[in-house]
């Protein structure tokens, strides 16, 4: 019988449900409301979610409909938020939060994470090199902490995080993250970070967990070989083989779906496993990082990193 590894334990002693839906990139208005009701109604209890996707007003108005018609209660739901860029003076941290909680219909989020470890201009709309400035992580922390304290985030966390950074900030840190979410798939493995995390009680979350479909980011991770011959051998699909690879690896997985029949099979990767044998196989898989952050937050000039490498510290 297999484990189901339905949940990871945190710092903090709650426990984070293993698979959760995506929300990044809606395809239209009112697709992620069904989205968001359809992964609910089969059984997602974590819904992941950022300020910058723009779409947390949406969100809210499907929980709320779900919470009222009484088909999940509130506190078994587990939602994640995060912080934007513009928004990281310790000042902006709170009112951020109570936009995010007032969008979301909620009094608390489970978890709230720093999105990148990057600062943009308080207030610019959009990602320009000329908005990018430098962060200072520990007076963003700090406020984060006071969220913590406040009770209306459960959990505090950072995303897009190297093993570097993530010390840097624990050097500091009165309350340590929680969980760092990352990309992470079978060909961006991230060995070394699970290590470091699991060495200092930090949970690590995937994101892209299918390897990233996003236009521009192609990178075609359900057709590669080795999982389509594990998916063949155990009568799955490429994309719950990655799934399922990510929960026996240790780490929660964010997959994001807007389509009813990918959304259910999405979630059906716990009453089976990838034998031990068949694991080792991951090994083989070429590893490249999909979301490096060129031509987002990375600028020769501007802002706090000139290349990928001074972004992700050399991983
Ligand atoms: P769709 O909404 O049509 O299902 P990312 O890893 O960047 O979050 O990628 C999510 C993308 O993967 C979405 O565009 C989604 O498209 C697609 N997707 C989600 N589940 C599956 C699946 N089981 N098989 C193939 N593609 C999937």
């Amino acid at each position: 019988m297999a484990e189901e590894i339905r949940f990871f334990e945190l710092n903090t002693g709650a426990k984070i449900p293993s698979v959760g839906l995506g929300t990044f990139q809606a395809e239209n208005p009112g697709a992620l409301a069904k989205a968001v009701t359809t992964a609910i109604k089969v059984g997602y209890r974590h819904i992941d979610c950022a300020s910058s996707y723009g779409n947390q007003a949406e969100i809210g108005s499907a929980l709320k409909k779900l919470f009222d018609e009484g088909v999940v209660k509130r506190e078994e739901v587990w939602i994640t938020s995060k912080l934007w860029s513009t928004d990281h003076d310790p000042e902006d941290v709170p009112k951020a939060l109570d936009k995010t909680l007032q969008e979301l219909q909620l009094d608390y989020v489970d978890l709230y994470l720093i999105h990148w470890p990057v600062s943009i201009k308080k207030g610019s709309v959009g990602i320009k090199p000329e908005y990018l400035t430098i962060p200072n992580i520990p007076n963003t922390w700090r406020a984060m902490e006071a969220l913590y304290d406040s009770g209306k985030a459960r959990a505090i966390g950072v995303s897009n995080f190297s093993s570097k950074k993530l010390q840097d900030l624990l050097d500091i840190a009165r309350v340590p993250p929680a969980v760092n979410q990352v990309e992470l798939h079978p060909q961006w493995q991230q060995p070394k970070l699970h290590e470091f995390c699991k060495s200092k009680g930090i949970h690590l979350s995937g994101y892209s967990p299918l390897g990233s479909q996003f236009p521009g980011h192609k990178n075609n991770l359900l057709k590669n070989p080795v999982l389509n011959v594990v998916a063949d051998k155990l009568g799955k699909t490429p994309a719950q083989v990655a799934l399922r690879w990510g929960l026996q690896a240790g780490h929660s997985v964010l997959p994001k779906s807007a389509n009813d029949e990918r959304i259910k099979s999405n979630f059906d990767v716990f009453d089976w496993s990838i034998p031990d044998d068949l694991m080792a196989k991951f090994s083989e898989i070429k590893q490249e990082r999909v979301i490096d952050g060129t031509g987002l937050f990375v600028h020769e000039t501007y802002g706090a990193y000139k290349t990928p490498a001074e972004l992700w510290d050399g991983e």
